[in-house]
């Protein structure tokens, strides 16, 4: 198998989107779109991967450096995208194995589409291919245009496109795997010799085919994986359908997802088995939840809570940077934030932690077995110690306690 890097596309600004922040920085179910697209180009098993930067370049830059496998190319000025292909020329020179070429603003990619492209560019011994989906409505896409025989002749941008092109539901989701050489070869070529004005990617598809390579298009993605997120729309019908398979690989998993349209479940969440997830929750963050837990209706766990086995949270509650140990109860209008909880601990309707003090977010631990009477204010930095039964209506401090 020959070597492979990817280079990811990122140095767009994204005026469609109207944002200040780089468009792939912009989160699908609690991560960022770029992080999809790192994350499938691992799982394919490239060795190196180049993201190319340009707008708001210090930020992607702030969130993806110190990994190994990932290294920066800068695109000072946004030509195109083959613009951005060509500022990464010198770490092209003398590489002789497999370049894939990535959108960032594409998360729904799957590893086992990169997969089937990979696999079809080897078997096939080719010099240039790409993964192609075929939609009902392909508006805005570049089209793949074949010959008679059914062999790749190029891709036409939407803007440059005859009318009879503009038909062509076949289109470019922008999952290209390119021997390097024949791709260096091809950079040399490209010119902005279109509408836009712009270097075009997809002419070195063409290029390719016209100095005799091979290149070969395969059908392997999905109609509703192939979107390119370009709006802000785009990016809400992303996410649907990310949580959508957030989802289902849950209740693969034996999680019981009562109404899957009136949840929202963050992608890096974990829940395990015979868990089930009332309607109206909502999880959003690094949170794990262990097995046969109940949480919900209109349960809101934050970043950092951590819920250990058969543990139930109710209507109204709201946790942060929390831990419960198993068999522990917060079943009515509650907030726990910063907060260590034992075992088999109930905490009474409508007590919260007060965490904040106005300048310092601090600490509350609970010890295992003990009662929070329903109303009751914990003001931290508070420990309460094990078996401990604290009256309803309580004001509890440090001072009380000791
Ligand atoms: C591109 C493809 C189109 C394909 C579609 C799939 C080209 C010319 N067109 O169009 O065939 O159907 O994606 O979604 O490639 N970028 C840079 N530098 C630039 C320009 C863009 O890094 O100078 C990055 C952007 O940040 C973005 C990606 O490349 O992540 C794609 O650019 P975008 O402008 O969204 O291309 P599309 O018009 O969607
Ligand atoms: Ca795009």
């Amino acid at each position: 198998m020959a070597e492979k890097i990817a280079i990811i596309l990122a140095a767009g600004q994204s005026t469609r989107m109207n944002t200040k922040l780089p468009k792939v920085l912009h989160e699908v179910c609690g991560r960022p779109m770029l992080a999809y697209v790192v994350d499938a180009c691992r799982a394919a098993g490239v060795q190196k991967v180049i993201i190319v930067v340009g707008y708001g370049k210090e930020q992607i830059i702030e969130r993806y450096s110190g990994q190994d496998d990932i290294s920066f190319v800068e695109q000072a000025e946004q030509k195109g995208t083959g613009h951005a292909v060509i500022c990464c020329k010198d770490q092209l020179e003398g590489f002789a194995g497999d370049v894939m070429i990535l959108y960032g603003d594409a998360p729904l990619i799957r590893t086992e589409t990169l997969t089937t492209l990979v696999d079809k560019h080897e078997t096939e011994v080719s010099s240039a291919t790409l993964a192609t989906a075929i939609l009902e409505e392909p508006a805005g896409y570049g089209r793949i245009v074949r010959d008679t025989y059914g062999n790749i002749q190029g891709i036409v941008e939407e803007r440059d496109c005859s009318d009879k092109q503009r038909k062509i539901q076949e289109i470019n989701p922008g999952y290209y795997c390119f021997n390097g050489p024949v791709l260096l070869e091809a950079l040399d070529k490209i010119t902005p010799d279109n509408e836009k004005g712009e270097y075009y990617l997809t002419d070195a598809l063409h290029f390719i085919i016209a100095a005799g390579h091979k290149a070969v298009a395969v059908t392997a993605v999905a109609a509703e994986d192939a979107m390119g997120v370009n709006s802000r729309v785009q990016l809400s019908e992303a996410g649907k359908i990310m949580q959508q398979r957030i989802q289902s690989d849950l209740m693969s998993n034996g999680v019981t997802i009562v109404d899957p349209d009136n949840t929202w479940i963050d992608a890096r969440a974990e829940i395990g088995q015979d868990t089930v997830i009332e309607p109206f929750t909502y999880i959003h963050g690094i949170v794990t939840i262990g097995a046969g837990c109940r949480i919900g209706p209109f349960a809101y766990l934050r970043d950092g809570t951590v819920l250990a086995d058969d543990v139930v949270l109710g209507v109204f509650t709201e946790l942060k940077d929390t831990t419960l140990a198993g068999g522990t109860r917060v079943r009515h209008h509650s907030y726990l934030g910063d907060a260590k909880v034992g075992k088999n601990v109930n905490i009474g309707a409508g007590s919260i932690t007060a965490n904040f003090d106005g300048r310092q977010i601090l600490q509350t631990s609970i010890g295992d077995d003990a009662f929070i009477g329903p109303g009751s204010v914990l003001i931290a930095p508070l420990e309460v110690k094990q078996g401990v039964h604290i009256r309803p209506g309580s004001v509890l401090s440090q001072e009380d306690q000791s």
